[in-house]
């Protein structure tokens, strides 16, 4: 995408960013990277300021000091439409889909952006293929889908928006546990795929064993990092996070 890039240049690179709401700083100098077709997990608990981070990457919150590059390309200040248009697409808490609309509206709504024109049949039966539930239920409304459905659909949504890079905030929340197990098994196979991926969670065990380096984010800061596995067997991690 630019010129100065090369292989070795991470594809999201956040350096000392900040950014809060009226006057309240949530993030507090964070330091993150993600590498081309890397899974990184942000885990934290309620209120860490993990969905504040999601969202000054994407510009909908506005970072007040750092920096954020996406393929080199420096972010702060650009548009929310702007940064979609790069490929870096999220998955929101809450997953916001159209209710009152059906599946298809939902996922054709994900192919607004320019660079999603020319895609959306091919990336659409992708999904189906992906998701057989929505395929069966692409004629019903959204919001008469289950959680982990309406999940799906978020995901789906976002992919046909043609991501290079996904971010997905807190995928499994709400969700029954055998529901959080085919949601995280998407997430992997995602990942199998060559997709880069941003995950944030409170499912921390979960996440830690799904990708391949996380940051602990505590009070706006990285109170810890590494690879997934190394987490896992953090006493630190193990008391906090794992009641263990
Ligand atoms: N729109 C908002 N206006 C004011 N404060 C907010 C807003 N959204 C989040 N916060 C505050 O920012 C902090 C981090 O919240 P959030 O980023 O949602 O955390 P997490 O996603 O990790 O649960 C919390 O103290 C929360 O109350
Ligand atoms: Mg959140």
């Amino acid at each position: 995408m630019t010129g100065a890039n090369t292989a070795a240049t991470p594809l999201l690179q956040v350096s000392g960013l900040e950014s809060g709401y009226a006057g309240m700083r949530v993030l507090d100098g964070i330091d993150l990277e993600v590498r081309r077709g890397e899974t990184v997990a942000v885990v934290g608990g309620n209120g860490a300021g993990k969905t504040t981070l999601i969202r000054t990457i994407t510009g909908m919150v506005r970072g007040t000091a750092g920096a954020v590059a996406f393929d080199g390309v420096p972010l702060l200040g650009m548009s929310t439409d702007r940064i979609c248009e790069l490929g870096l697409i999220q998955v929101p808490e809450g997953r916001q889909i159209f209710a009152g609309q059906s599946v298809e509206s939902n996922l054709r709504l994900g192919a607004i952006l320019r660079r999603a024109r020319g895609h959306e049949a091919r990336t659409m039966a992708r999904i189906y293929d992906m998701f057989p539930r929505l395929a069966e239920r692409r004629r019903q409304l959204a919001g008469t889908l289950s959680g982990g459905e309406q999940q799906m659909l978020a995901i789906g949504r976002a992919l046909m928006a043609q991501p290079v890079m996904l971010m997905l905030d807190e995928p499994s929340l709400g969700l029954a546990p055998i529901v959080v197990e085919q949601m995280f098994r998407t997430v992997a196979m995602l990942a199998s795929e060559g997709m880069s991926i941003l995950l944030v969670e409170q499912n921390v065990a979960e996440s830690l064993r799904l990708c391949q380096r996380a940051y602990v984010l505590e009070n706006g800061t990285v109170a810890l990092s590494g690879e997934g596995e190394d987490l896992l067997t953090d006493d630190r991690v193990r008391q906090a996070y794992l009641g263990l």
